[in-house]
């Protein structure tokens, strides 16, 4: 670690009714993670910070990985965006205590940018925080490739986290096949300081992560890869932890949270795509929510607006005879929801003074 000063990456995470669309409809990069890792350097454990939330969930999630991983298996998180793939990756490796080397997908790596190479390669990335306009971090890929990242990680032992693996193209990827079978390291001739092959240390793992075939600019992933990985299949969240996440990274009270999280819940069944809106319009809603310090219940007009405008991106392609249907289906889960929740208020209160 070159930098002892840690920085806390912005843990907003962006508006979808706001943000530029993403080209696949919805990844999204780890630094967008509840984990604090320092700017400057990747090398390092990650800390989860105040807003990560470990539910029965999430503890069995990293129970099990950590015991694939404790056996020597390379791991897998699959699964459609927004299912807490990278937080999950960044909570494993920390769980590890090992140094993390964190890089992700892309359709213009080659294996040599993976294993770094001599020529000058370059490509810079901003990750644009967006609503926190005055946080951008700019990561220069070119940086990381030409440190040798996945040879370093490799060498030293440290825990790799492969972003999104699957945006890269799988000949880029072939460098992993030996790393993660044969444990040995094919460096390409160019590299400057001799011997092809380096042993790979016994303490290294690799934890990678992808979103499903379908999306956009993502690649088939070679059989040969996926034999010698551990693939756990991400749904969503499960509601106690999607509404734990809304409350710690909001401040909105429980039963806002529960509200919230039961709309998004309920639309994700409607449709072709039923795996939006994701947890992420989840924490949208509950922040605006917390801001105009309203509340999730029929009849705040500000709940309904903000839940109309970041939640009719998701569902406006479902339409009858032309006119889409969501602004009605939103109101109609709005109405089903709150209304059920009111219910249970007026039982509980009823049932508290009976006791008394
Ligand atoms: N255990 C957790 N605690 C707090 N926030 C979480 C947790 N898991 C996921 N999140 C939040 O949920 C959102 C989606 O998680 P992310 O890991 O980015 O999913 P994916 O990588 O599958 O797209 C992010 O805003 C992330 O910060
Ligand atoms: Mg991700």
């Amino acid at each position: 670690m070159s930098s002892p000063e840690v920085a806390t990456y912005p843990i907003a995470d962006p508006i979808p009714a706001v943000r530029p669309p993403a080209p696949d409809g919805g990844s999204e990069t780890a630094l967008e993670a509840g984990v604090t890792m320092p700017a400057e350097d990747i090398d390092v454990v990650p800390e989860a910070s105040d807003s990560f939330v470990l539910t029965p969930y999430v503890e069995s999630l990293t129970a099990r990985a950590l015991t694939y991983m404790d056996v020597g298996y390379a791991l897998h998180f699959a699964g459609p965006a927004g299912t807490g793939k990278t937080t999950l990756a960044l909570h494993v490796a920390s769980k590890r205590g090992r140094p993390v080397v964190l890089i992700h997908g892309d359709d213009e790596y080659a294996s040599s940018d993976l294993v770094g190479k001599d020529s000058g390669y370059h490509k810079s990335k901003l990750v644009d925080n967006y609503i926190h306009s005055v946080v951008k971090t700019e990561e220069s890929l070119s940086r990381i490739w030409e440190d040798q990242r996945l040879t370093t990680a490799c060498v030293k032992g440290y825990t790799l986290i492969y972003d999104e693996f699957n945006r890269s193209r799988p000949e880029a990827n072939n460098v992993l096949l030996s790393v993660l079978e044969g444990k040995i390291l094919n460096l390409p001739s160019l590299r400057r300081s001799g011997e092809g092959n380096l042993h790979v240390h016994e303490d290294f793992r690799a934890i990678l992560t992808s979103n499903p075939e379908e999306y956009a600019g993502v690649h088939k992933t070679q059989d040969a890869l996926l034999d010698r990985l551990i693939t756990i299949n991400l749904g969503h969240l499960d509601r106690e932890t999607e509404i734990a996440i809304a409350m710690a990274k909001s401040g909105v009270g429980r039963a806002d949270a529960e509200a919230i999280v039961d709309i998004i819940r309920e639309l994700r069944g409607v449709g072709v795509n039923n795996h939006r809106p994701t947890i992420r319009a989840g924490i949208a809603i509950a922040r605006i929510l917390a801001y105009h310090k309203g509340s999730a219940q029929l009849g705040d007009s500000t709940f309904e607006t903000i839940c109309h405008d970041v939640l009719n991106t998701d569902t406006a392609k479902i339409t009858h005879q032309g006119q889409s249907l969501m602004v009605e289906k939103v109101q109609e889960t709005i109405r089903n929801v709150c209304s059920e929740q009111a219910g249970r208020g007026r039982e509980r209160r009823r049932r508290e003074r009976e006791r008394k």
